[in-house]
């Protein structure tokens, strides 16, 4: 079966950007900054930007490979811009291993300045068929993580008086896209309230926090998620060409363009911008507005 290609290529995207030093100096601490499949997640796309930007990015994963791998393709795409990477395994859904890897983070490159909640799992579910367990672990990976880092990153923040938060969110915080996974829609409308409230909380003290709300794009997330749900029909190739139709610019966008928005959020340019929600979805949401 024929890989499709994708619109644009993150890697050859990075690789080519002009950086300009948005993120000089700057300490970011990046949820999942592994990919779940070969290729460029937002996660990880993320922090290459941040990194080709002059950011030092410290990254965590479950996946010790996925991280490692991650932490490398950044190190060895920003080489020459002033930025570094380094990674630590841990759930960003525990409490004990989220300040562990904080405390790391601050220890290897001083004081956080920018946090990014990216972290988020997908799984097809009806609210009648998923177990009360399940809904718990789904509500503790993609929302209790952005809690945890939150709590454990603010403070130091506040202090200093600047930082930025930028959460993942996603267009199904704000729309029924039809697709069956009940626990997607509620958790990343619950991103869109933490946002706003870290946004309001700590407008007066210079910490900005803004939402990114992707929409259909291709990563491996997405090939994994349709390998598993669909297994049995064969056709990935062609799920993706179907979900590429459903797209006004014919196809799906990349991590590439969920980083640069997490960049502009992270950056300077972006420091009369909170609680917005930015939606990176080459238009969907208004074609079911
Ligand atoms: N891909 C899309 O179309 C799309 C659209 C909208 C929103 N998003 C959001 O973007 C974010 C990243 O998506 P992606 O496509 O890059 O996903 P991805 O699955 O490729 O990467 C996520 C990473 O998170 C890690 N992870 C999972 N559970 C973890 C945990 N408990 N602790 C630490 N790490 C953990 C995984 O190991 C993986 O490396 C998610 O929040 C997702 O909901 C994606």
């Amino acid at each position: 079966m024929a890989e499709t290609t994708p619109p644009h290529d993150p890697g050859t995207l990075l690789a080519s950007h002009r950086p300009s030093g948005r993120l000089a100096g700057r300490v970011a601490f990046v949820t999942g900054i592994g990919s779940i499949g070969p290729g460029w997640g937002n996660g990880k796309a993320i922090a290459a930007l941040y990194a080709r930007e002059g950011a030092k990015v410290f990254g965590i994963d479950l996946n010790q490979k996925a991280a490692d791998e991650a932490c490398e393709a950044i190190r060895a795409i920003s080489a020459a811009d002033g930025g570094d990477c380094a990674v630590m395994a841990a759930d960003a859904s525990q409490e004990d291993q989220v300040a562990a890897a904080i405390a790391a983070c601050r220890e290897r490159f001083g004081e956080i300045d920018v946090l990014v909640n990216n972290v988020g799992i997908v799984k097809l579910d009806r609210i009648t068929e998923i177990d009360a367990d399940e809904w718990d672990r789904v509500f503790a990976i993609n929302v209790k993580s952005a809690y945890l880092t939150a709590k454990h990153i603010l403070p130091a923040m506040e202090a200093r008086g600047r930082g930025a938060v930028v959460n993942i969110a996603s267009i199904a915080a704000i729309r029924y896209t039809g697709v069956p996974y009940v626990t997607y829609y509620a958790t990343k409308s619950a991103m869109l309230g933490l946002t706003r409230a870290i946004a309001l909380e700590y407008a007066p003290k210079g910490i900005r926090a803004n939402a990114v709300l992707p929409g259909l794009m291709d990563t491996p997330m997405v090939t994994a998620g349709l390998t598993s749900a669909y297994a049995r029909q064969g056709d990935v190739d062609g799920l993706k060409q179907a979900r590429a139709a459903q797209c006004p610019m014919g196809q799906m966008g990349d991590a590439y363009d969920v980083a640069t928005a997490c960049l502009y959020l992270a950056s300077d340019e972006a420091k009369y911008v909170t609680g917005a929600e930015l939606v990176v979805d080459g238009g969907i949401t208004q074609k079911y507005a």
